[in-house]
């Protein structure tokens, strides 16, 4: 038995050491945090169940790895710590309830920080300058990266206040998410490999050996703590009882505290601070992984010192984790509306940011090669939000045998029509506007809500009249008989009659609608209303040239090409003719003039939500929401008209019932929306 333990020990060692070589050594890991955060959590439970297996050199009696090659060495006066994890309100009361027993007391004071995903280093000053700039390394012995530190505009120089004799503060320098896109666009456009996310951008852009480079990269920091102090008794300007205090003083020293950080008085405060942050980091212009939450008095801290390289009075209570590495197991094909073919990827499932993962977007050829992304690779795979997740690249040191590159294929996977790329289009096209899947996204669309709405017609019913052959194209439609739908399976008399009377009172939609409804590519319901006030009908739209659609303001030579490319083609133009035989009105009315599309259901009504729904995503709640007309709104205002309330909301409640806002649930949402969907 204990031989098996040992080895799994020994395992789990050798797993973790080469993991945080990745990451700390080479700036280049090859799994996520979480991933990484659960080996760790294995090996200390079988430390804690058998300790005489306990080494010196186990990974978890030290911190990070040795610094690289290439940089001075520095030691820190005082060890650089790092923090013991959270990951749900349980492990976070456990802390709180273990404080409060060893300090004896019930209530006390936290500081709630985000936890900024950058890297952590360390800054002295002596006489009010800057003196020394160092990475936190080992804990024990960072780099010296004092030209690089200096670079960064963030970082003072020189102290505003009075600052005699040494002292050294500690923060977390970072990369805004901003910085990073416009890094990567810079990188694309000149040829370069794409970075992979910008905490590892910036750590190894402080490594750099040309300050020139540094500087070029944006970087930011926030600072969170004092760390040496030595002032030969003077005060120094950052003598302080609490923490909270301590962070003041340091901002009006010039150092750059974090506008966010909050002094809570009891641990509901915190569970507040953490859902607020839940919901609302993507709003944020950087990376924050938890929270971190410290005693705020430093005599509290002294009495509670700390276990191993943690200190016993903070706390990482950490967010769901939203990257993951798993492995693609084939890319996929769709084939959308305009034709686009859109590669996905099929992945091996993985929990990423609390939900599985199977499917992930992965844009275009190009960004597949840009990445170098092939099928049996290790990727990395994101879902940030509420967006659908998406392949942010591979794991290149995980590849160990010769994978062919990624190629689209030449022929539509659908209707086997040779595929069409052109050289200002990203994407590849099927040009076939009979192609099944083509048509059938085109068809939902056609009849959905914001286009010829034509209630009863769901997604099902779509794709079997397709199959059935009673719907080759889209005016096929009004040409279809009663008797035709009653033979169908399990298609009554009373849908019959609901869709046939649809059918017919779509009819006499304004021209702004048919137009969007008809598909053409890039003529959303926006260009769909310019055109619609320009132009007086269809037949009108169909003979007009490329220059009179681009003197429009607002349509570029991209849209007008299309739409010229639409109508040039032999069976759009049948279509609109068959529209017109079956009294589709494709003129615009002289009252229609000026005004757009008839107003939807949900117009003038402002919906929030707050916390998780359980039936459906917080994206697809919003868009159904705004395919109705609704607006979707990300906090409570006097303008908000329902609250929607899901699990483990945040503070927002408490704004809406301050403001009176009527608060209702999942359940209460769905209905509003069938019956707005009616
Ligand atoms: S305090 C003893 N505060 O998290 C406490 N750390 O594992 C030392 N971090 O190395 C850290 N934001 O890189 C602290 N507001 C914050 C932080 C923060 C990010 C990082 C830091 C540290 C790691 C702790």
């Amino acid at each position: 038995m204990d031989a098996k333990i040992q080895q799994r020990v020994d395992q789990l060692r050798k797993e973790i050491n080469h993991h945080n070589y990745r990451y700390h050594a080479l700036d280049d890991p090859e799994i996520s945090d979480a991933q990484f955060d659960e080996l760790m959590r294995q090996l200390r439970e079988l430390e804690e169940q058998h300790p005489h297996l306990v080494t010196p050199e186990s990974p978890t009696q030290r911190v990070g790895a040795p610094p690289i090659q290439g940089f001075a060495q520095v030691k820190h006066r005082q060890p650089m710590l790092s923090l013991a994890n959270a990951f749900n309100i349980d492990e976070l009361t456990a802390w709180h309830r273990r404080v409060s027993n060893l300090l004896g007391v019930d209530a006390f004071d936290m500081v709630c920080e985000l936890k900024i995903d950058g890297l952590a280093v360390s800054l002295t000053y002596e006489e009010g300058r800057l003196v020394q700039g160092a990475t936190r390394g080992d804990g024990y012995r960072g780099e010296d990266v004092t030209h690089n530190l200096r670079t960064i505009s963030s970082i003072p120089l020189a102290l505003l206040g009075v600052a005699p004799g040494r002292l050294e503060v500690r923060g977390e320098v970072f990369m805004s998410k901003d910085a990073f896109a416009k890094l990567n666009r810079e990188r694309e456009a000149n040829d370069e490999p794409l970075y992979a996310n910008p905490r590892n951008t910036a750590a190894g852009s402080v490594r750099q050996l040309d300050p020139a480079m540094t500087a070029s990269r944006n970087l930011e920091i926030y600072v969170y703590s004092v760390g040496d102090r030595d002032d030969g008794g003077q005060e120094n300007g950052t003598a302080a009882d609490t923490h909270w205090d301590a962070l003041e003083k340091m901002r009006s020293l010039g150092f750059r505290i974090s506008p966010h950080n909050r002094l809570c008085r009891a641990i509901e405060e915190v569970e507040d601070y953490y859902r607020r942050w839940l919901e609302g980091i993507h709003d944020l212009p950087f990376h924050a992984d938890g929270v971190v939450v410290k005693i705020n008095s430093f005599q509290y801290q002294e009495e509670l010192g700390f276990v191993g390289r943690e200190p016993r009075w903070a706390i990482a209570y950490k967010f769901p984790a939203e990257q993951a590495v798993t492995k693609l197991r084939d890319i996929g094909i769709n084939v959308g509306r305009t034709g686009s073919l859109n590669p996905f990827a099929m992945l091996e499932p993985v929990v990423v940011g609390g939900a599985t993962v199977k499917m992930a977007t992965l844009h275009n050829e190009e960004d597949i090669h840009r990445k170098d992304i092939r099928i049996g690779d290790w990727v990395t795979v994101e879902r940030a939000g509420e967006v659908i997740p998406k392949v942010v690249g591979p794991v290149l040191s995980r590849r160990t045998e010769k994978l062919p590159e990624f190629k689209m294929p030449s022929e539509c996977p659908i209707c086997s029509t040779e595929v069409v790329k052109t050289e200002d289009d990203a994407q590849h096209r099927c040009p076939n506007a009979t192609c099944p899947a083509q048509f059938f996204e085109l068809f939902k669309h056609f009849v959905s809500k914001g286009a010829m709405n034509i209630d009863g017609l769901g997604e099902k019913w779509c794709a079997i009249l397709i199959e059935q052959g009673l719907v080759k194209d889209l005016a096929d439609l009004y040409y279809l008989k009663r008797e035709q739908l009653l033979e169908l399976d399990r298609m009554g008399e009373k849908l019959v009659a609901k869709i046939m009377d649809n059918i017919e009172a779509s009819k006499s939609r304004p021209l702004s609608r048919v137009l969007f409804a008809l598909g053409v590519l890039h003529v959303g319901s926006e260009n769909a209303d310019l055109l619609a006030s320009r132009f007086h009908g269809i037949d009108e739209i169909a003979q007009a040239s490329q220059e009179q659609f681009t003197g429009i303001q607002g349509i570029g030579p991209k849209i007008a090409a299309s739409i010229v490319a639409h109508f040039a083609v032999e069976s759009n133009r049948n279509v609109i003719d068959k529209l017109q035989k079956a009294g589709v009105k494709l003129e615009r009315e002289e009252s229609e003039e000026g005004q757009s599309a008839e107003p939807l259901p949900l117009q003038g009504q402002t919906f929030c939500i707050t916390g998780a729904l359980s039936g459906m995503s917080r994206s697809r709640a919003q868009a159904r929401i705004k395919s109705l007309g609704g607006a979707a709104a990300s906090s409570v205002t006097r303008k908000t008209t329902y609250l929607v309330v899901g699990q483990n909301p945040g503070s927002k409640v408490a704004t809406a019932e301050r403001l009176g806002t009527e608060i209702i649930d999942e359940n209460a949402l769905l209905q509003i929306l069938d019956v707005a969907a009616r």
